[in-house]
């Protein structure tokens, strides 16, 4: 042991020390334990901006409610967006208990200072858009959030247990989608495989920049809030999309992708990171449309807020009359 460790566990606060207790004993840090500020900022920032995403994602795919093609298909995509309504709620209400209020994190998205899934700004021109969004984005999604069940962050890790649950519906109803219109004539066959053709690189985008270029990916495994890397979280997906896309008769849009025995990898063409960073910097197709349509639904949300706060005025008012 060199000297330097030695000072440093002189110097740990026995609030340090309980922290590093937990996280070693792969327990579960709560709301009220002592925790440092660097991991309560991060936790704030990956919670609020998980949560913006899936309150974001209800854009894309809320375009095609009222075209849906039949009563039945409606029905799913209506509960689907309103799954991920919920999804934003447990999030943000994970973030709270960070010391983070609602309207704060409101205020960050409206305001365009937050960040959220780049996948989400990308067009969905025809109904093709809606099995190939829950076939690859809502399984991109899972790859990434089963591992998140067992964060090390309490209310977060509870949130992921129910909203991968339901992920896993969201993944099989593009998956079914996509395979009715596989089986479908030659015009619906070729609308689901131009859907393929345009959300496969950007699914492989959402697990974000490679190892090497993502540095803050190193604390969160030690913090165990991340317990797999972005590279081999993409491999997982790419090894899952493989099988699947044989059965549906989709074509996945890399011309390199191949199983590689040596490596024990799969070898594909290069991510386009430009693209990347262009959509998440807001140049992306849809980001200033996503982003005026979430400012005017709060706008016009307004009404509702201030007469549930009116209401909850009226209520303790009663509370204390009745007392008095
Ligand atoms: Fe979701
Ligand atoms: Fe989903």
């Amino acid at each position: 042991m060199t000297t330097t460790t030695l000072d440093e566990e002189v110097e740990r606060s026995p609030e340090e020390a309980a922290f590093d207790a937990i996280i070693d004993a792969d327990s579960r840090v709560e709301p009220r334990d002592w925790m440092p500020d660097a991991y309560r900022k991060t936790l704030i920032r990956q919670i609020s901006q998980h949560g913006h995403s899936e309150i974001i994602g209800m854009q894309p795919e809320g375009n095609w409610i009222t075209r849906a093609p039949s009563l039945k298909r409606k029905a799913i995509l209506m509960a689907k967006v309103q799954d991920e309504a919920g999804h934003g709620l447990y999030l943000y209400s994970a973030a709270q208990t960070l010391g983070i209020t609602r309207d704060e994190m409101t205020q960050q998205l409206i305001d365009g200072r937050a960040k959220y899934s780049s996948i989400f700004n990308y067009p969905t021109p025809t109904w093709a858009d809606m099995g190939a969004i829950g076939w690859l984005v809502d399984g991109a999604a899972i790859c990434n959030q089963v591992p998140l069940c067992r964060a090390s962050y309490g209310p977060y890790a509870r949130a992921m247990i129910r909203i991968c649950k339901e992920e896993s519906f969201h993944q099989r109803q593009g998956f079914e989608i996509l395979l009715t219109l596989m089986q479908g004539t030659a015009a619906q066959r070729e609308m689901a495989q131009d859907a393929v053709n345009r959300w496969y690189w950007p699914s492989l985008m959402m697990f974000g920049p490679p190892d090497d270029q993502s540095p803050n990916s190193a604390q969160s495994m030690a913090w165990k809030i991340k317990r797999f890397s972005n590279d081999e979280l993409r491999q997982r997906f790419i090894g899952m999309l493989v099988p699947q896309a044989e059965i549906l008769g989709v074509t996945l849009p890399d011309p390199n992708l191949r199983w590689n025995e040596d490596t024990g990898r799969w070898d594909t063409s290069e991510i386009d990171w430009d693209e990347f960073r262009e959509v998440l910097s807001g140049r992306g197709p849809c980001n200033a449309e996503r982003l005026q349509r979430r400012r005017d639904a709060h706008e016009d949300g307004a009404w509702v807020r201030e007469a549930a706060a009116e209401y909850a005025r009226k209520q303790s008012e009663n509370a204390q009359k009745a007392v008095a």
